[in-house]
């Protein structure tokens, strides 16, 4: 089980009382905030902890810029204070992952510096996606592709003679500028930084945008793009309802010349063959927005990455019947390649799903966030959690004046998009007021708090009998003992999906009415079990008897 630090929002080791804090920035999570709330995570159960991008950058987009793969942002602290991190996680038995990002540079970044103040043609621009403009002047965008933040993918410079010269691809930010994976010195700068940190003892790395380093290389306009795409073999965005994040999720396009092209497999090739070089268990994990189960299945062949994330059920509405389609069609596909899959139900890109699956009713999320957890928890297979889910944070409505995804910035409200930030609001450890422990001090964070929530916070759930935090730190020891026995079978009655193991049943209530429970002992339930029935909205692990004997 691998547990989502947004390093951002995690602890802040600062105080309020000096502008830096021991990390940097007071109101900012910093790397000794994270080294000092790891037994948290250690008392919860996880294996792994996976940290955001933490490295040097302008924070455009909170670190998805990276200035320098190889120095860790003043914002969050040193290369001694990850050092001292990684040692502490691995003392406490916790394996680390680093997010890697390997799609874009920040355009602070040398490289980027070194293109702009050169020549259209030379080798400094061949690192990057340069071309010259259409029309008249080259005054168009070299084709029609669009960024996943909103606006053009494409963005002019300014030449050194001042005339406006050539356009440069992003399919994010402006400040993202994506590098060019059909010149080798890209692939072999990106080796060096996995070896460097594989050096320092990290166990893995998440990989950012995997489907999107290799575009196809005529970079040819995107046949009507935005059209929807009727019919495909994908996922349905319909649970999205709450604001924010759905440019991260939504891929309408039928024609994706920018996405998940076959050349790009040779890259996790060769980083197959990088991890192997070192001792223990050392991963990847993809993180690729495919359209299918089976193209997701291509980033964890054999020679290739050992996990990809499964977004499957994350975009599934609360239905027991689309659940069981995700579980069904997920396993089907990786078992082609001899894997299972992962799962994963929130992180910082989309609405979180307490706020997912409320309909409007926040109990009622809470309640069904629990109850998808419970049953999520005893799939084979990894699972990957979100910081604060452990605590059933609800997203927050985060005032338009304290935004900062660039996601809000480039759409600005186009489409309903409000950006990301309502689930990246920083954690409430203890106290009744912000910070909440997050900081030492009375200061605000970097986005503010929620007043109401004193009760949600690790110290104010600690010991308490069906508290969200209990409820998952007692799945996650339950969790040890199941998660390897094989599915013997998924099903659907009505509007209830069983899961069977050997000696496990689990049972998600997805219906408006109360089902009768299995027969034999129950190990723990998302919520209040009554008369041997189970309510709605929640689910229950039940120690049953092997069948038939
Ligand atoms: C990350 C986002 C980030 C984007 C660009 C993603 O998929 O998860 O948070 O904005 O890549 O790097």
């Amino acid at each position: 089980m691998v547990y989502q630090v947004y390093v951002r929002s995690f602890a802040d080791a600062g105080t309020h009382d000096d502008e830096h804090g021991a990390g940097g920035e007071a109101g900012v999570g910093d790397l000794p905030g994270i080294t000092s709330r790891l037994p948290h995570l250690r008392d919860l159960g996880v294996d792994a902890v996976w940290l955001t991008p933490f490295y040097r950058s302008p924070q455009h987009d909170h670190g998805y810029d990276v200035a320098d793969y190889r120095d860790v942002d003043p914002l969050f602290g040193t290369l001694a204070d990850a050092d001292d991190l990684l040692a502490t996680a691995h003392d406490l038995g916790l394996k680390v992952v680093v997010d890697l990002v390997p799609n874009h540079t920040s355009s602070a970044h040398a490289w980027f510096q070194q293109a702009l103040a050169a020549a259209p043609g030379g080798p400094e621009r061949a690192r990057y996606l340069f071309r010259d403009g259409r029309g008249t002047g080259g005054d168009e965008p070299p084709n029609n592709w669009r960024s996943v933040f909103g606006g053009p993918a494409w963005t002019r410079v300014e030449e050194a003679d001042g005339t406006p010269g050539q356009w440069y691809l992003h399919l994010f930010d402006t400040s993202q500028p994506d590098l060019d994976w059909r010149n080798p010195e890209v692939g072999d700068e990106l080796e060096s930084v996995l070896r460097f940190w594989l050096d320092r003892g990290v166990d893995g790395f998440r990989v950012d945008v995997a489907h999107g380093l290799l575009k196809e290389a005529s970079l040819r306009d995107q046949a009507d793009p935005g059209a929807p795409a009727p019919g495909r073999d994908e996922p349905s965005t319909e649970p999205i309802t709450e604001p924010g994040s759905r440019s991260m999720v939504e891929r309408t396009d039928d024609d994706e010349p920018m996405w998940d092209q076959p050349e790009v497999h040779d890259v996790y090739r060769r980083w197959h063959r990088v991890l192997a070089d070192y001792p223990g268990d050392r991963m990847a994990v993809a993180e690729a927005w495919t359209r299918t189960p089976d193209s997701m299945a291509r980033y964890v062949r054999a020679d290739e990455l050992q996990q990809t994330f499964n977004f499957a059920w994350l975009l599934a509405p609360w239905s027991a019947p689309a659940f069981l389609e995700v579980v069904e069609s997920s396993r089907r596909a990786l078992a082609g390649v001899g894997r299972e899959p992962t799962w994963v139900l929130s992180n910082h890109d989309v609405v979180r799903h307490a706020t997912r699956y409320a309909d409007g009713d926040p109990a009622r999320g809470l309640a069904r966030a629990r109850a998808a957890t419970l049953t999520m928890l005893a799939l084979p297979g990894s699972a990957y959690l979100y910081q604060g889910e452990e605590l059933g944070l609800p997203q927050v409505d985060v005032a338009p004046e304290h935004r900062q995804d660039p996601s809000w910035v480039r759409h600005r409200g186009a489409d309903g998009e409000i950006g990301r930030d309502g689930c990246r609001v920083p954690m409430p450890w203890s106290g009744q007021a912000p910070p909440y422990g997050f900081s030492r001090g009375t200061g605000q964070p970097w986005l503010p708090q929620p007043d109401d929530w004193g009760p949600l916070s690790v110290e104010a759930q600690t010991g308490v009998d069906g508290s969200t935090l209990e409820l998952y730190r007692e799945a996650l020891r339950l969790r040890r003992r199941y998660v390897g026995r094989p599915l013997d079978s998924v099903l659907v009655e009505g509007d209830v999906l069983h899961l069977a193991k050997a000696d496990l049943r689990v049972v998600l209530n997805c219906g408006e009415q109360p089902v009768a429970l299995p027969e034999g002992e129950m190990l723990l339930a998302s919520g209040p079990v009554t008369d041997g029935m189970l309510p709605p909205d929640t689910a229950c692990w039940v120690s049953a008897p092997p069948r038939g004997r």
